[in-house]
């Protein structure tokens, strides 16, 4: 993963102002040096202050890839061929680098799958979870400590106050992934980006960090990317170069689904324990 920046394109930091996030006509191609393909293409999406967007997909449809670009970031081997991403108006792919990194260490941030590839085994958790915060100097040391404490305690940690003093590999899994989720919420982000943060961990697991994401994000008017049985609305990928937006999904998983196309709903049905109660159309 890495910064990315629009190649041959000046910069240009403001544009599309109205939604916290909004890509447009986003397309991003895998292949450098070799021929390029489409890994994304034309994606048109929003997400306004405090809601809660679900991207679901098949393996390997960009769910990852969009998250990423969320951020104004891209995998080496990518690269960005069209469109925009604006965050709070400004255009994430084209940002000075330094303002870029200011707003990623502090206004959104990212929960990827495996917690475990993201702490250094060396390091206690309380030092890992205050470090982005403190390195950007939004807070004091004390003050940055404090804050972790009273995460891991909203987050239902054992032992909020001496939490921090273990090292990730004595802590549980879902306990390690409770603690990415303190990490990302040090800044108070405005955004926050969830990468599949739970699929790495056992069904009683999932349904513990679920409730810890869906009570942070609810308590502090956060906008959320990620997990769609959480969220307001759902973008679906198709698998392959091409999109395809759905239109707005309820808070359940109910008669909504009807009016859904064809993929989406054999999507949803295969990946939710919702049962579904009628024919796809
Ligand atoms: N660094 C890269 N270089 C080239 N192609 C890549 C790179 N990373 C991913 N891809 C390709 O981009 C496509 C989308 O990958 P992405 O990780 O976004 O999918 P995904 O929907 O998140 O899948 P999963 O559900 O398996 O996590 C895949 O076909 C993948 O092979
Ligand atoms: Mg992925």
């Amino acid at each position: 993963m890495c910064p990315a920046r629009a190649a041959g394109t000046q910069r240009a930091e403001t544009i599309v102002a109205g939604h916290l996030l909004a890509m447009r006509d986003l397309t991003i191609e895998g292949g450098i040096g070799v021929a390029p393909f489409p890994i994304v293409r034309g994606i048109d999406l929003e997400l306004r202050r405090g809601e809660v967007l679900g991207i679901i997909g098949e393996s390997g449809a960009g769910k990852s890839t969009i998250g990423l670009a969320a951020l104004g970031m891209m995998r080496p081997g990518c690269r960005l061929a069209g469109g925009t991403v604006a965050f709070d108006g400004i255009d994430l792919f084209r940002v000075d680098p330094s303002r870029g990194r200011r707003i990623r260490g502090t206004r959104i941030a990212y929960v990827a799958q495996s917690a475990a590839a993201s702490f250094n085994p060396a390091h206690r958790l309380l030092k890992q979870t205050v470090e982005g915060a403190r390195a950007h100097g939004v807070m004091s040391a004390a003050a940055a400590a404090a804050k972790a404490v009273s995460l891991y305690r909203l987050l239902r940690l054992p032992e909020p106050d001496r939490f921090g003093e273990r090292f990730p590999h004595q802590v549980s899994g879902g306990q390690l992934q409770r603690a990415m989720i303190a990490m990302a919420m040090m800044t108070d982000p405005d955004l926050i980006v969830f990468d599949e943060p739970t699929t790495a961990l056992d069904v009683t697991t999932q349904i513990e960090v679920l409730a810890s994401i869906k009570e942070l994000v609810s308590s502090r008017n956060l906008s959320a990317s990620w997990k769609f049985l959480l969220t307001d609305r759902l973008y679906v990928c198709n698998p392959g170069p091409s999109t395809l937006p759905t239109g707005e999904l309820p808070k359940r998983l109910s008669g909504a689904l009807a009016k859904a196309a064809r993929f989406t709903q054999l999507l949803i049905v295969r990946a939710s324990p919702v049962t579904w109660i009628g024919p796809p159309t």
